[in-house]
This record gives C-alpha cells, structure tokens and sequence, in this order.
C-alpha cells in the first residue's frame, strides 16, 4: 500500500518482503545510505557559508579535479556503510580501486557490494545549482567469507538489486528502485525524515524535452547531430526544447517527470563519452527501466553491458522508451 504520509523508514520496513531476496540487509544497506544522504546534504546545504567550495587540488583517477564536497561525500558514504558492517565492498568513482571490507574475517556474512558517484555534478557546487548522489547494489558472486575480488563488481548492470540517486536541489529527495518500481522520497529537514512524495515513478512514454551538451557538437557522431537536428525541425510536436543542467541526477530527474531524453553520445575525442557505466550509467539504467524508459549506449541496452573495467565509460542514451528508440534509429544511419 503506497501512502503519502508514509515514511522511508516505514516504506522500506513494509516492503522487506518483495525484495527479490529478501532478508534484513538489503532494508539496513538503504538506511545507512539515506543517513549518509542527510549527512552529505547538511554539508551541501552550506556551501558558501563554510569554507567547502572550490577544488582541492588534486585529481581522481580518471584526470578529473576533484572539488571539496566530493571528497566529504566519498569520506562520509564510504565511512557509513563500512561502520554499520553491512556490505562486503565498495568501488566509487573517487577511488582508485574497489575496497574490501572484513575480507579476512570468515564469519563476515555480508553479501551485497555497493558501487558509488558520491557527489554528481560536482562542478555545479560553487553556483548554487543541484547535485546528487547516485548508488548502485549488487550480490557478491563470490564466496562469502572470502576477499571480494573485482569480479563481484564487473556484474552486468541486469544483475543489480538496487539502485538510486539523491538529490540536494530545492528540496533534497532520495529516489530508488529494488526492481520493484521507482518510488521517490523528500527530506523533511525540519524533522529529518523522508517522505514517501512521488510514488510509482514513470517516465512518460515520450517527452519534448532534449538534454545533451551541444558546445560537443562537432564532435558527434553523425547519427546524434542528425538526432539533434530532428529535436529542433518545427513538425508535430516539435520543436523539443533544450534543457541541460551538467548534472546527470537532475537532468535524469526532470526529464522522467516531465518526458525527455538525456544524451551523452561518443566524441572523436573521448569515443566512449564522459560518463561512467559503474557508478552513473548502470543504476540509471536500471531505474529509467524500472520506470517505464529505456537506456542504451545508442545500440545495445546499458544492463546488458558486460563491464570489462571499474571507471570504464560508456555513451549513454536515457529517457523516455520513444524518444530513445528514436535517437537510436538516427544512430542506425
Ligand atoms: P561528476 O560530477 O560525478 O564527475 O559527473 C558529471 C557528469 C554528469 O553528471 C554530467 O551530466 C556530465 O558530467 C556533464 O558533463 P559535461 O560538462 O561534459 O557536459
Ligand atoms: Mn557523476
Ligand atoms: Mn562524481
């Protein structure tokens, strides 16, 4: 029963027993997750008041600099969930490698492993504009008891039991999927809990909305410039208009309000985009499914990817199933 006075606390105490798999710890893997959300988001929030914008100085693995708050939102997600004991591993965007947590101790039972963005959007802090957090669960298909290895993290994105993102934007809302629909959640921050506010989430089967980097233009591929120009072509219900935040979360997260679709396409420079199939790409997959829409790379769906590496990066085409099928179709030439 989906109520609108229904907290997360009870919404995930009520529905423990439709999870695929269910037992006690993927409910206490989610709660560790909406804590360190509070956490992250009380820090967003004083972005400017606090001596947190701005970069660090150094650089993630994957050349890019790294800005305060993602490094306290790697810091505060990653402490949480290895101080509550629930998982048995992580890999984040921030990090080199994957960590493995209690990996020497044979009565440590845990099963689940967790990839993360910490903090998406990064870029977006210093002006005031929203950003998220996007996490992705899988099973272990390792033995338990024994070390995680990289093999329990390179899982196709269909093997994913979870999968979510926050939001720190005007209101800071927790959105997530078991594989059972996609249900969104806003944080009170007078009372500190969340609240079941968008039930049932769907993307409308098609939108008028298109959200791509166009300063890239030259560089596509023939397939999306060809794509673009048909968004912009004045017949039925186009125009489409162009909307495009430079954070995947809030792109992703009006776009499935309102109807639209989110393109990060291959340059000639970087052929297989920016984004990261991990930590970006696979749990938005699996939530745009989950929710009615439809994710590609502009050929293949996204979770039936077989990842090869943990940063590895994938074009990605996400929103509502007709227009992504459309922006395929213009691929195909
Ligand atoms: P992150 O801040 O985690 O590195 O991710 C930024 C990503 C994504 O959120 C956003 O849509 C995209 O990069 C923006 O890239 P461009 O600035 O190249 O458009
Ligand atoms: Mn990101
Ligand atoms: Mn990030």
């Amino acid at each position: 029963m989906i109520s609108k006075n229904q907290t997360l606390g009870e919404f995930i105490i009520e529905n423990q027993a439709s999870f695929r798999y269910s037992s006690g710890e993927l409910s206490r893997l989610i709660n560790s997750i909406r804590l360190a959300a509070k956490v992250v988001n009380h820090e967003v929030n004083k972005a400017g008041l606090v001596d947190i914008i701005g970069n660090i100085g150094e650089t993630n693995i994957q050349g890019e600099s790294q800005q305060k708050l993602d490094v306290y939102a790697n810091d505060k997600f990653i402490q949480t969930l290895i101080n509550r004991n629930i998982i048995c591993g992580i890999a984040s965007e921030e990090e080199d490698n994957f960590i493995a947590i209690n990996s020497q101790d044979e009565n440590h039972q845990n099963k689940y492993v967790v990839l993360i963005d910490p903090l998406d959007g990064s870029s977006n802090i210093d002006v005031n504009v929203s950003v998220g957090t996007i996490f992705s669960v899988y099973r272990r298909i390792t033995e338990l008891g024994t070390p995680v290895t990289q093999e329990d993290f390179l899982q196709k994105g269909n093997q994913q039991v979870a999968a979510g993102y926050v939001i720190y934007g005007t209101s800071t809302m927790l959105v997530y999927t078991t594989g059972d629909g996609v249900n969104g959640f806003t944080l009170n921050p007078a009372i500190g809990s969340y609240y079941l506010s968008h039930p049932n989430m769907q993307f409308p089967e098609d939108g008028q909305i298109y959200s791509v980097n166009e300063g890239n233009y030259i560089h596509f591929p023939q397939g999306v410039k060809n794509y673009i120009k048909y968004c912009q072509k004045e017949e039925g219900n186009r125009p489409y208009t162009s909307r495009y935040i430079g954070s995947l979360v809030s792109d992703f997260h009006r776009n499935m309000i309102k109807g639209g679709i989110y393109l990060y396409p291959g340059n000639s420079k970087n052929p297989n985009g920016k984004l990261r199939l991990l930590y970006e790409c696979n749990p938005m997959a699996f939530l745009a499914e989950q929710a009615n829409g439809k994710a590609s790379d502009g050929f293949t769906r996204i979770l039936d990817i077989k990842p090869t590496e943990l940063h590895q990066r994938v074009p990605f085409f996400c929103g509502s199933k007709n227009m992504v099928e459309k922006a395929e179709e213009f691929m195909k030439h």
